[in-house]
């Protein structure tokens, strides 16, 4: 069994409620849960599987603790490790941005030679552009508590099932 890092940034604690509950989720996998605000580089070396979870605040704005992490972030080494991602977003509100955060940070680890794990098909999310979305699928889950709050549990349950077979 892998050793996971369940990895967020929250300012209004969505996206933190949304890691607790993907925990809750991989509670056989005894994930460490870990706020970006706390600045540990150990957590994203320690790990073989990195969740991440970031918002978005602003078209190219990554959520404040994060953006006060890339620096860092754009450094570590690693290559090799197994990434899924996840990322709060308001599709109503912001739909030419929708969950771009998601995209940014894919775009630096796919640089880094990181296994991305996760993709999601866009059917059921109503938005104009998202940084997120690479050719045709998503490249990690979105959740959308503004305005589709209802729908993140079944959302989570799902993508944490597909990932499954990936932690073994
Ligand atoms: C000033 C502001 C800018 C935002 N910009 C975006 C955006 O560009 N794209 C998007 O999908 N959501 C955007 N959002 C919505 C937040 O990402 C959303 O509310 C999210 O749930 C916040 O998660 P957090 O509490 O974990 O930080 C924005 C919200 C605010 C208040």
């Amino acid at each position: 069994m892998k050793s996971i890092a369940i990895i967020y940034g929250s300012s209004t604690e969505n996206t933190k409620n949304a890691a607790e509950k993907i925990a809750e989720h991989l509670s056989d996998y005894s994930p460490t849960l870990v706020d970006i605000y706390d600045g540990e580089e150990e957590p994203f070396l320690a790990h073989d599987v990195l969740i991440l979870g970031a918002s978005t605040w602003g078209v190219k704005d990554l959520q404040d603790d994060w953006s006060d992490f890339y620096h860092r972030f754009e450094k570590l080494d690693l290559g090799g490790k197994t990434v899924a991602l996840f990322g709060l977003g308001d599709s109503f509100i912001y739909p030419d941005s929708f969950v771009d955060a998601i995209g940014i940070v894919y775009e630096t680890l796919v640089e880094k030679g990181c296994t991305i794990i996760g993709q999601v098909s866009p059917e059921g999310y109503h938005f104009d552009y998202s940084r997120a979305l690479v050719n045709g699928v998503f490249v990690g889950l979105p959740l959308d508590d503004d305005n589709d709050a209802d729908l993140t549990d079944e959302r989570i349950e799902k993508w944490v099932e597909s990932l499954k077979p990936h932690l073994d």
